[in-house]
Order: structure tokens, then C-alpha cells, then sequence
């Protein structure tokens, strides 16, 4: 099965991607963790994206499309994946429509995770994430059981992303309105479009995503 998660910035992408691909044998594609990771590792594609994810802006659509397009072929992905910030613009997503055409795969489902923009703020600027294994969590929604210690890993060493920060979270919303939310129309008209209340607590956005995705069978 193949699922694109929709969202703004800060709407649970990553969040619900890691647990919906645990519980159904998906792997989570994430093209934001796979930038970041270009440029810890220093890569020529690392290189040139950091100046752009800093300011809150995309990366080129070719640069995604080659990134993704090599990932989904690999034989981890044969059982599907959870596309979580990927496509960003309609370019995009018709590239990916031609790039699972070509793979002869196809898309299952789209669902949009709805939430208000005031919301989407706060829980950007209150992100942090396990520097170890990567465990994601926030000042207020979702702390570590023991203050300063990852509930997986137990390690003690957090990391907060350059990009959260609030003037480079109003910059991505609004890149976000501009580029991405051209796609909920797209892929509404394609009709496999479904809506998801991302407001809710994180263990019900999740049972709202599995509801979504058995009712398409
Ligand atoms: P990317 O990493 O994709 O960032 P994003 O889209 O801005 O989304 P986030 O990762 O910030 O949010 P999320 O929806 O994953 O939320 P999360 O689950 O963490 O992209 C970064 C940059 O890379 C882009 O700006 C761009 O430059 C580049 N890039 C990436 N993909 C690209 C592409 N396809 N094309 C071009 N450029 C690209 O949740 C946020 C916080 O809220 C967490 O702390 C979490 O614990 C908490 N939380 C989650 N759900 C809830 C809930 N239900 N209730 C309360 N708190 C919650
Ligand atoms: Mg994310």
C-alpha cells in the first residue's frame, strides 16, 4: 500500500508516518529527514539544501523526485510506503504519478491531516527530537516519561532543528499555502482524497489515519 500524509508544516506528518508504517509493515519516506540527513553526511545535495531548508523554502522538484525515486526502489519498499512531505507542488506529484507508473505502482490513498494554523506554530517551536535514535517529542504534548532521558533510547542528548524556529515557521506556512495546498485539489478531483481531524491527541489522529486507510478496502 502506498499513502501520501498531506499537511502543513507542524500538522503530525512525521509523527503518525512512524507509527502507521510500524504497525503496517510500510516504510516512512520522509524527504525533510532525507535532506537533513544529505547535509549531516556533507553531500553535494546536503550542501546546496541547507541554505534553502534554513530559510524555510523548497528544495528543487528535481532534486526530490531523483532522492525518491531511487528510495522506493529499493526492497524495503516493495510491501509500500508512508510519503510523508513529499510531493510539495504539483510538479511533483505529477512527477510521482509517472515515477509509480513507470514502477508499476500505485497510489492508495492521500490523506490530508487537518489543523489550524495557530496550532501548527506551537508545535513547531516546541519540537525536539532524540539526538540518538531520532525519537521525536515536544515541550508541552509529548514529553519523555523521565525529564531529559528518551523513553526508546534512554540517551540523554536532544536536538532542536535550525528551521523551528517562529520566524522561519511563518515562511514555510507560507510556502505551504502557496506550493502544497494546490494538492489537496489535485488529488481530491483523482478522488482518492481523504480528510483526517489532526487537532486531536496524537493516539486519535492515529486511529482517525487507520479508519482512513481500512475504509478504502
Ligand atoms: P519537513 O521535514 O518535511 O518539514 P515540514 O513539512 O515543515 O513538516 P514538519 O516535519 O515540520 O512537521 P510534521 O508534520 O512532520 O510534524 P511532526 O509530526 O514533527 O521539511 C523540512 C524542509 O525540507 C522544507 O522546509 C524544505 O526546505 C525541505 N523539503 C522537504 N521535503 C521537500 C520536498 N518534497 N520538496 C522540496 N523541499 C522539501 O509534529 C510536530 C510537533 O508536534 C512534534 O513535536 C510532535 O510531538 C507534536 N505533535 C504531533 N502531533 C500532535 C498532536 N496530535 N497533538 C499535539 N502535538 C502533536
Ligand atoms: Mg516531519
Amino acid at each position: 500500500m502506498n499513502v501520501i500524509l498531506l499537511g502543513a508544516p507542524g500538522a503530525g506528518k512525521g509523527t503518525q508516518a512512524k507509527e502507521l508504517a510500524a504497525r503496517r509493515g510500510l516504510v516512512q519516506l520522509s524527504t525533510g529527514d532525507m535532506l537533513r540527513g544529505a547535509v549531516k553526511a556533507g553531500t553535494e545535495i546536503g550542501k546546496k539544501a541547507k541554505a534553502i531548508m534554513d530559510r524555510g523554502d523548497l528544495v528543487p522538484d528535481e532534486v526530490v523526485v531523483g532522492i525518491i525515486s531511487e528510495r522506493i526502489d529499493q526492497p524495503d519498499c516493495a510491501n509500500g510506503v508512508i510519503l510523508d512531505g513529499f510531493p510539495r507542488t504539483l510538479e511533483q506529484a505529477s512527477a510521482l504519478d509517472r515515477v509509480l507508473t513507470e514502477k508499476r505502482k500505485k497510489l492508495d490513498a492521500v490523506i490530508e491531516l487537518k489543523v489550524d494554523d495557530s496550532k501548527l506554530i506551537e508545535r513547531i517551536v516546541g519540537r525536539f527530537t532524540c539526538a540518538k535514535c531520532g525519537e521525536g517529542y515536544h515541550d508541552r504534548f509529548k514529553r519523555p516519561q523521565v525529564r531529559g532521558v528518551c523513553d526508546v533510547c534512554e540517551s540523554t542528548e536532544f536536538t532542536r532543528r535550525p528551521d523551528d524556529n517562529a520566524e522561519t515557521v511563518t515562511r514555510r506556512l507560507m510556502v505551504y499555502y502557496r506550493e502544497t495546498s494546490p494538492l489537496i485539489g489535485y488529488y481530491y478531483c483523482k478522488g482518492n482524497l481523504k480528510s483526517v481531524d489532526g487537532m486531536a491527541e496524537i493516539p486519535d489522529v492515529l486511529a482517525s489515519l487507520e479508519a482512513a486507510l481500512d475504509a478504502r478496502k
